[in-house]
């Protein structure tokens, strides 16, 4: 093995790779710099995101309706919402190195990161981060179009949609998850900050007056479901933004932020955006975006709390978050050995349940199979797996954080048909019978707790 000590980040990196969480995209003609795909558990791993997103601000509750908007629109969208004119960082190019960087990610300006003191840098000038492209044959100033580089404008002009067809009277929230793309001048940190990426984005539409409220409610709510979703509370924090970081038409911003082994990074942000992009679109496009309240009898604009947050960050996070390498000693023989493991909150692993049948013969593999089958029906990722040695199938499982493994042995197929499954977190093995088995694991899930 080399020398040289992994960081953990190294690690997770490796792990994704070797087993198919996300992959470099574009990899046989030598990868594209910053751009990743999602392998077969990776993309369950999103999917398990998403749904748990979705599930928070939609499923579970009745003031929130979905949207899925379109990636490419009108021009003038972006002009109105501001992105065209000011959706743009610093750029400064060294003189030496020729290479480019984000202004604001210089440690000290001063001072070029890759040539040191002698570096010399350009004055800084705005980069707007928005990828232009041609609707239609013609490739012309007339044809420009943008790929959305948030998806909250989608949401901003389909407010009249969706006041009038889902009868939504503020409070009440639109969420929406899709891609969104920039044009960042550092990607960097592997799928952290990638020029393509997926949010999940909800805008919350108040009477003005409620704002600070419905503000101080999102902030706790979404700080919660990352906990909820087993991150460690100690990992994550709240950080006000401070006056100066402010857009000028913003009241307060907060970001939860995780402590990633490159120090504490954006996982999301928690706006309160008042009525400007109402406001904006209302002026730009001429219609009328204001709320009349039956109630009182007066119209308002509402205003806007917005959690903006990243999939692929949360990923991300997740991932790292749940990683592990403990040292066991296997109780028979006295040896120690080192596992890898995804502690995972059962609805964000990828896998649910594998099932082994002790051998691959007398009925257990068809017995396997079928319980497979029911764990399918009861809506469970499940994995198939009959190869090799009990023990190497756990190792495999617990490092992709499946978090139960059910075997399926002799007094299965010849007794009382009980199985045994065993726990990814505590490794304990308990004997439930068959009709036990789905009840007990939906209730383990609800029940999870990282330890
Ligand atoms: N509508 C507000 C908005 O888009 P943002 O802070 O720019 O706010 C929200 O983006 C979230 O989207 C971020 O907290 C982050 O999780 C994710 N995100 C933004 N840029 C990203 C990038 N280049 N790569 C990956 N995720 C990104």
């Amino acid at each position: 093995m080399s020398e040289r000590i992994e960081s953990l980040m190294d690690r997770v990196v490796s792990l994704c790779k070797r087993r198919g969480f996300v992959f470099q995209s574009s990899e046989i003609y030598g990868g594209i710099n910053s751009c990743y795909d999602y392998g077969p558990l990776g993309a369950e791993l999103k999917r398990n995101v998403k749904e748990a997103w979705w599930r928070a601000m939609v499923v579970e509750r009745d003031d929130i309706v979905g949207l899925d908007s379109a990636i490419i629109q009108h021009p003038e969208v972006w002009r109105s919402s501001g992105h065209v004119a000011g959706f743009a960082d610093l750029l400064v190019d060294c003189k030496v190195c020729k290479g480019r960087f984000r202004w604001d990610h210089l440690p000290d300006p001063k001072q070029c990161p890759t040539c040191g003191p002698k570096g010399d840098l350009t004055e800084p000038r705005a980069f707007n981060l928005m990828f232009e492209t041609h609707a239609g044959p013609v490739k012309d100033s007339a044809s420009v179009v943008y790929l959305r580089p948030e998806t909250a404008q989608g949401i901003f002009t389909n407010f009249l949609n969706v006041v009038n067809s889902a009868r939504m009277a503020p409070p009440f929230g639109v969420a929406q998850i899709g891609k969104s793309f920039r044009n960042e001048i550092t990607p960097g940190n592997f799928v952290f900050r990638t020029r393509e990426f997926e949010q999940m984005e909800m805008e919350f539409f108040v009477p003005p007056a409620d704002d600070g409220t419905w503000y101080e409610y999102w902030r706790k709510e979404r700080f919660a479901w990352y906990s909820r979703y087993g991150v460690r509370p100690e990992k994550l924090r709240l950080r006000e933004h401070a006056q100066d970081e402010l857009a000028h038409y913003s009241k307060g911003c907060t970001d939860v932020e995780y402590e990633y082994p490159f120090g504490w990074g954006e996982l999301e942000g928690i706006a309160m955006r008042g009525s400007f992009d109402l406001n904006a679109h209302a002026k730009g496009s001429g219609k009328d975006l204001s709320f009349f309240d039956e109630a009182t009898k007066s119209r308002y604009v509402p205003h806007v709390i917005e959690p903006a947050a990243g999939c692929d960050r949360t990923a991300m996070t997740f991932l790292v978050d749940a990683y592990d390498e403990e040292t066991i000693t296997d109780e028979e023989s006295g040896k120690s050995e080192t596992r890898t493991v995804l502690h995972f909150h059962p609805r964000i692993a990828p896998i649910t349940v594998a099932l082994f049948p002790l051998v691959k013969k007398a009925g257990m593999p068809e017995r396997a199979r079928e319980l497979q089958r029911t764990l399918m029906d009861a809506g469970m990722r499940t994995y198939y797996d009959e190869k090799g040695a009990i023990g190497r199938r756990y190792r495999r499982q617990d490092e992709v954080g499946t978090p139960w493994c059910i075997t399926i042995d002799g007094p299965t197929v010849e007794g009382d048909g009980s199985v045994t499954v065993r726990d990814r977190d505590s490794m304990k093995q308990v004997r439930v019978a068959p009709q036990e088995l789905v009840p007990m694991l939906l209730q383990r899930m609800r029940d999870w707790k990282r330890a």
